[in-house]
């Protein structure tokens, strides 16, 4: 089963967190730096991570290390994208800035930050690889950045393309889960086509996840605030479509609405097709992702990656 597959592994994860992510002094900052890694989350990038050095038939150990490194990175986005968002919870408890203050929860963002690149170090790989895999994670994080930009400069601007927005969603989360694909390969050596095709399936699986994590902000019920990215005038692929239909929205950018007006506005966006629209997108995605696998030698790893990205695209959280 994959929820097994996934648990068993993120377990390996959350131990690791435990040894590598001390908490140390002044106090205030680590529990704000710790807050949200202990509240879990569903483990996905570091999980992907060990699954591909399994795959490739080699001791995941050596690389445990980059795998917490990508989740510590993942975190360090959220801690700083929920002050952007300004968003409340996270993970079914409230967010870093919520309890700690924005001051303290940018500083316990930049504190993973930094973490996760003295982490890549430690991990049991030739020397040579340890400095391609710093290359690349500092692009990654620079790309994050680029990519994070263009989804707050969006809401300010009328009309995005299609393509804009899948330029911004590869950058903000297509390239952490490429990393976290790809770096494993890339440090245990394995040669550039195999390194590339993982990065391709990073990114093809990132846009795919998230498309889906745009319509799961309409669901609710993830842990995180309901609607927010309405209320914000996120350019979501789902609101591009429903503007491309003539849908008028009644919360969009509104900041404060009620729960039946935001009702009202998701029963629009349904009866458009526009949620369709986006969710067999990011299955479109996750089928083009799962053919990058191909490059991986035929195992339980592989198969278990490939249902993953499945997961990707149908979870409810
Ligand atoms: C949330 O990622 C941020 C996005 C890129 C959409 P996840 O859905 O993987 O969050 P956690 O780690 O499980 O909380
Ligand atoms: C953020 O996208 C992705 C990051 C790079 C942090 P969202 O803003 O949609 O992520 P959530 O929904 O808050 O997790
Ligand atoms: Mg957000
Ligand atoms: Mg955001
Ligand atoms: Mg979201």
């Amino acid at each position: 089963m994959l929820k097994e597959e996934i648990e068993r592994r993120a377990e390996i994860i959350n131990k690791a967190i435990a040894e590598y992510l001390p908490e140390l002094e002044p106090k205030g900052l680590y529990s704000a730096a710790r807050h949200l890694i202990k509240a879990g989350g569903k483990r996905l990038r570091p999980v992907i991570s060990l699954l591909v050095a399994e795959a490739l038939g080699k001791d995941y150990r050596k690389i445990l290390p980059a795998a917490v490194s990508v989740e510590t990175v993942h975190n360090f986005t959220l801690v700083h994208d929920d002050i952007m968002d300004r968003d409340e919870m996270r993970r079914g408890v409230p967010t870093v800035h919520t309890i700690y203050g924005e001051a303290t929860a940018i500083l316990a963002g930049d504190t993973l930050f930094a973490e996760a690149f003295k982490l890549l170090t430690k991990c049991d790989a030739e020397y040579e690889n340890i400095v391609k895999a710093v290359e690349m994670l500092s692009d990654v994080c620079i790309k994050i950045c680029e990519g994070q930009y263009m989804d707050m400069s969006f809401e300010s601007r009328d009309m995005i393309s299609e393509e804009e927005y899948m330029e911004m969603v590869k950058l903000k989360t297509g390239v952490l889960i490429a990393a976290s694909s790809s770096l494993p390969a890339l440090l245990l050596g394995e040669d550039e086509g195999v390194v590339d095709s993982l990065w391709e399936y990073g990114i093809l699986g990132g846009i795919a996840f998230q498309i889906h994590d745009d319509v799961l902000d309409l669901a609710g019920d993830t842990g995180k605030d309901w609607g927010s990215d309405l209320l914000k005038g996120k350019k979501t692929l789902i609101v591009i479509k429903a503007f491309e239909k003539g849908v008028e929205l009644k919360t969009f950018g509104k900041q404060r609405a009620s729960v039946e007006e935001i009702k009202e506005d998701i029963k629009k966006l349904k009866e458009s097709g526009a949620i369709d629209y986006a969710s067999k997108k990011a299955k479109e995605y996750a089928e083009q992702a799962k053919e990058r696998l191909n490059v991986l030698p035929e195992n339980n790893a592989r198969e278990v990656l490939v249902e993953l990205t499945d997961y990707l695209v149908t979870r409810k959280k």
